[in-house]
């Protein structure tokens, strides 16, 4: 199973195993790290946002460039497991 590393939390670094096809958020929920998702999950916010410091995550949507600000963003909702990331929690203004 991948794993996604997860830098610069409140509690420090944490990695943890992440089924494929599952989003970030997804994962996020099923370890206790602090994703904030002001939408529910829905794409219609920026709170999920991460950026992808290494590795590689499913392909962009097209409903995600609106909320990005950096090529290396991505929606936590939206982006799912496709094998091993490092990421950094980026959320947007709510
Ligand atoms: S939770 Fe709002 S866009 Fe991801």
């Amino acid at each position: 199973m991948p794993t996604l590393h997860f830098r610069g939390l409140d509690d420090g670094d944490r990695s943890v195993e992440a089924p494929l096809g599952e989003t970030v958020y997804e994962v996020c929920l099923d370890h206790d790290i602090e994703m904030v998702a002001a939408c529910g999950g829905f794409a219609a916010c920026n709170t999920c946002r991460v950026r992808v410091l290494d590795g590689t995550l499913s392909k962009m949507e097209e409903i995600e460039p609106p909320f990005l600000d950096r090529e290396d963003q991505r929606l936590g909702c939206q982006a799912c497991v496709v094998g091993d990331a490092t990421l950094l929690l980026d959320p947007g203004e709510m």
